[in-house]
């Protein structure tokens, strides 16, 4: 089920979602959950949406992540980033950084072994957004929401 066709419609209808400029968070997939279809089944796929409640082991089909999520360009989700850097870093310090670089839908996703707690940042041209929290579950949007705990979504700096 990897049809251009559907990419592109997909990311046409993300397009159409545009919330810039209107001050009204992004709410786009985050009501997704198990055994919905919500579009896509690719890294493209549901941004803004907690991607663990799918991709946690629970669904045979959608491969457990240790960490996913989505990169807007502010709290609101006004437009997804593509290029951005995701980097977790446990909090001892002892292992080596995991770094994403954001899908065209602003998605990322990762398989790598976290030791919890972690932190995050998300970086765009060397410059730097840190999460000062540290945190043990790897789906950030589950946080990173328009209702969240974080007061909005993941964004770059
Ligand atoms: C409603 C459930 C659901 C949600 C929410 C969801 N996914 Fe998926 N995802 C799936 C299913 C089902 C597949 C298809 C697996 C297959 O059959 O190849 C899939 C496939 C994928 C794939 C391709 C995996 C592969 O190896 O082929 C990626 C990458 C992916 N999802 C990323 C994400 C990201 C990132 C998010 C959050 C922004 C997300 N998904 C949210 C259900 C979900
Ligand atoms: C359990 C909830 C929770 C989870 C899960 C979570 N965060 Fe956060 N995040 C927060 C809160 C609360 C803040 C604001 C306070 C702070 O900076 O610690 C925050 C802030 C941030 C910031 C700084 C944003 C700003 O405007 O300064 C970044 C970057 C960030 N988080 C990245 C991530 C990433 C990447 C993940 C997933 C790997 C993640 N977070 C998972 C709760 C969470």
């Amino acid at each position: 089920m990897r049809h251009l066709g559907l990419v592109l419609a997909f990311l046409v209808a993300c397009n159409g979602s545009d919330t810039s400029g209107n001050g009204e968070c992004n709410t786009d997939n985050e009501e997704c959950g198990l055994g919905q279809n919500c579009g896509g089944e690719d890294i493209n796929m549901a941004p803004g949406s907690d991607c663990m409640a799918c991709h946690d082991g629970s669904d045979n089909e959608a491969p457990a992540w240790t960490i996913a999520g989505t990169v807007f360009d502010d709290l609101n989700g006004s437009n997804a980033v593509s290029g951005a850097t995701v980097r977790i870093t446990d909090t001892d310090g002892a292992g080596t950084p995991i770094e994403m670089t954001t899908s065209a839908a602003g998605n990322f996703t990762s398989t790598a072994a976290i030791v919890a707690p972690y932190t995050a940042e998300i970086e765009v041209d060397g410059v730097v957004v840190a999460m000062a929290a540290h945190q043990t579950d790897g789906s950030c949007n589950s946080c990173h929401a328009c209702g969240g705990s974080a007061g909005g979504k993941l964004h770059t700096p």
